[in-house]
């Protein structure tokens, strides 16, 4: 039964309520998984009894080869949180062969290159085989169960196949964001300690190509334990292969059979790692494990993506970040719907082309970051064109949601017909933590809403550490009980993931985020509390920022502060005392960029590098970030008191470099 049309807005204290879109359900293949009564009674039995709630959930989604018999153990206290302990499954097997052998003809993956017409479509047989033939030829060269290799690939159907292959055979995959430059793939395959590296001869995007293959080389200079490089050929230009290390992807699967039985695994068994910044400058390898993230990936798939049979999800992330992971990759395939990969930019050959893919494949599902609608909103509405009527859900997710990005998204993307789900979770989180419902939750532009199944969120006082309890309260966002995808660890330090996560405020895990939750229980998610910046939706680290820039020899101190940006949603700015012997030119400042460009990779690049005499200090020598940005934002005549710097007279510089720059 179709639910009742509810009204389209109610005014309530100032912020729209939206219900969901009578269009959605008119076009819908059946009916949503959940009337919004549906989710609140849900809401409260998994949080009221979590093991049966998730035991049913765990049992109805996935295919376990042992049934499990414990639900959960452990707890955020003594960091051994637990899920489905002995149950034995294989991830490869849920996402790939179960749909294989039931249909083996339908969509897995819809691949769009860069350029519009070179892309192709693969069936879940052919996605079977393909990761078969990859999945031997890691076993022949030694990889066994609980060895780490890593991925560094463009945005291909490849990089899914990596993916699979590796978890098929019960070893965990690090990815690597290809984006990232040799320094930290080097970092990241030490600290992973992988043997293995996966890439391609060169990634295209943009219609530019990139030297992938080069900067793994570069990287595993000082990386001595990686036996093996597979090498997709991607582009087909010149690339030098290093004899006894560097195998041809093509020439490898040619050698073995296309199909090669999956490895069980223990439910808690890493499934993998994935970096992420903190607050510190080393980036942290978050590991998750095999059956709670599966479950966590497939439960937000089901029911917040709404997805159904015959659906085809267009996640335009990269899959080097966690919504890649869990929305590109493992949530469509355990669903057995197609999922779309997408190499190019929103913005090549023009800013049509997100519009043009959806309006190829007819897309059911869209998800993508506030900061490409923010690019293509400025673009102009004529970019977008074709019929985009096959869309039920527009998500947004990695950064908060403006309100007029949200009706623009709303009102020119999906012609009011869509649900607008605006998804609020993180790395360590795995999949959605708070988040409305597709075609369920009635919505409020710029509020991610209501906790999903088994998240039991609270605000709390970030002096006190006490509890707000009821509506209307802001402060830092924790939450109170463990759920089946959460990060288990970091790897190589499960005490900075005890002091990072659960030793802030005892009892909770900590989001590092502040939020506030409204008189009906929305929540509001504010922005980071720690000193992690967004820009463009990428998580970075102004403690990692600044350890690139001390590389530098002619840097004596630095500060890295993120200042709103109206495009990119915050931007990277750079303050540098240089020492003596180095002079403030443009050519400096150049380097200065070029030198977190080389540590980090392109995307972390400061907009601006501000040369000073001095940084502003207390007088136990801590740097006042915060009158570094206020004076970007153009607060100067509220800097409050500043005599009690241990150098006061710094500011007034600092204002005469800041407006010269
Ligand atoms: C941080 C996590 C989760 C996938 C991509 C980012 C911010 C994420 C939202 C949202 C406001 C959001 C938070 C969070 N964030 N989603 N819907 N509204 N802020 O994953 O790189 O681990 O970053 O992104 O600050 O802590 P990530």
């Amino acid at each position: 039964m179709v639910p009742e049309a509810q009204p389209v807005v109610v005014e309530a204290q100032g912020a729209k309520t939206f219900a969901v879109p009578q269009a959605l359900f008119d076009k819908h293949p059946g009916k949503p998984h959940l009337a919004f009564e549906e989710y609140r009674a849900k809401y409260k039995e998994s949080i009221e009894n979590p093991t049966q709630f998730w035991g049913d959930l765990a049992r109805e989604l996935l295919h376990w080869d042992i049934p499990f018999q414990t639900v959960k153990n452990g707890g955020f206290e003594t960091g051994d949180v637990s899920w489905f302990m002995e149950g034995r499954l294989n991830a490869c097997y849920n996402a790939v062969d179960r749909h294989a052998f039931a249909e083996p003809n339908g969509p897995a993956v819809i691949y769009e290159a860069d350029e519009p017409s070179d892309g192709r479509i693969i069936t879940y047989s052919e996605l079977l085989r393909e990761v078969c033939k990859l999945a031997y030829t890691l076993k022949e060269m030694g990889i066994k169960k609980g060895d780490t290799v890593a991925i560094y690939m463009p945005m291909i159907p490849e990089a899914i196949v990596a993916f699979l292959a590796v978890v098929r055979i019960g070893a965990i995959h690090t990815v690597v964001f290809a984006g990232f430059s040799s320094e930290s793939l080097r970092d990241r395959v030490q600290d992973a300690k992988s043997k293995v590296v996966i890439t391609a001869d060169e990634g295209k995007r943009g219609g530019k190509n990139i030297a992938t293959k080069k900067i793994v080389d570069a990287a595993l200079e000082e990386c001595p334990d990686v036996k093996n490089v597979i090498v997709y050929r991607r582009t087909g230009n010149e690339v030098p292969m290093k004899e006894g290390r560097d195998v041809w992807w093509h020439d490898e699967l040619s050698k073995y059979p296309a199909y090669c039985p999956p490895e069980l695994m223990a439910s808690e068994d890493p499934l993998f790692l994935l970096y992420t910044s903190g607050s510190t400058g080393k980036p942290k390898g978050v590991m998750h494990t095999t059956g709670g993230y599966l479950v966590g990936a497939a439960a937000t798939g089901k029911y917040v993506f709404d997805l159904h049979p015959g659906d085809k999800m267009g996640t335009a992330g990269d899959v080097g970040w966690i919504t890649g992971h869990t929305y590109c990759v493992y949530a469509p395939l355990l669903l057995g719907v197609a999922t779309l990969v997408f190499e190019g930019t929103p913005a090549y050959p023009n800013f049509s082309r997100y519009w043009e893919i959806i309006a190829k494949h007819k897309l059911t599902h869209f998800y993508c970051a506030p900061t490409a609608l923010r690019l293509l909103k400025r673009a102009g509405d004529h970019h977008i064109k074709g019929d985009l009527s096959s869309l039920r859900i527009l998500g947004s997710v990695g950064e908060p949601i403006a309100e007029e990005v949200w009706r623009w998204y709303h009102e020119k993307v999906g012609r009011e017909e869509c649900h607008i789900l605006d998804t609020y979770w993180q790395t360590e989180t795995g999949s959605h933590v708070i988040t409305p419902i597709g075609g369920c939750t009635p919505t409020k532009p710029g509020s991610a809403s209501l906790p999903f199944f088994g998240i039991e969120p609270a605000i709390v006082d970030p002096v006190t550490g006490r509890e707000l309890v009821g509506n209307d309260v802001e402060g830092v966002l924790v939450i109170k009980q463990p759920w089946p995808s959460m990060a288990r660890t970091v790897w190589g330090s499960h005490q900075r993931y005890m002091d990072t996560y659960f030793n802030v405020y005892k009892g909770c895990y900590f989001t590092g985020d502040s939020a506030a939750r409204d008189y009906e229980g929305y929540y509001w998610i504010r922005g980071r509390v720690d000193d992690v910046v967004n820009v463009s939706a990428h998580r970075l680290s102004t403690a990692e920022i600044e350890a690139a820039l001390i590389q530098h020899p002619a840097v004596a101190e630095s500060a890295v502060v993120g200042v709103a940006d109206e495009l990119t949603g915050q931007t990277v700015n750079a303050f540098v005392a240089l020492k003596d012997a180095y002079k403030n030119t443009p050519e400096m400042r150049k380097e200065l960029t070029m030198q977190v460009r080389k540590s980090i990779g392109p995307f972390a690049a400061p907009k601006a590098v501000y040369i000073v005499d001095d940084l502003p200090k207390t007088r136990s020598g801590k740097i006042m970030r915060r009158i570094l940005r206020k004076i970007l934002s153009g607060e100067e005549d509220q800097l409050g008191d500043i005599s009690t710097l241990s150098n006061p007279s710094v500011v007034e510089h600092i204002i005469n470099v800041v407006h010269e720059t």
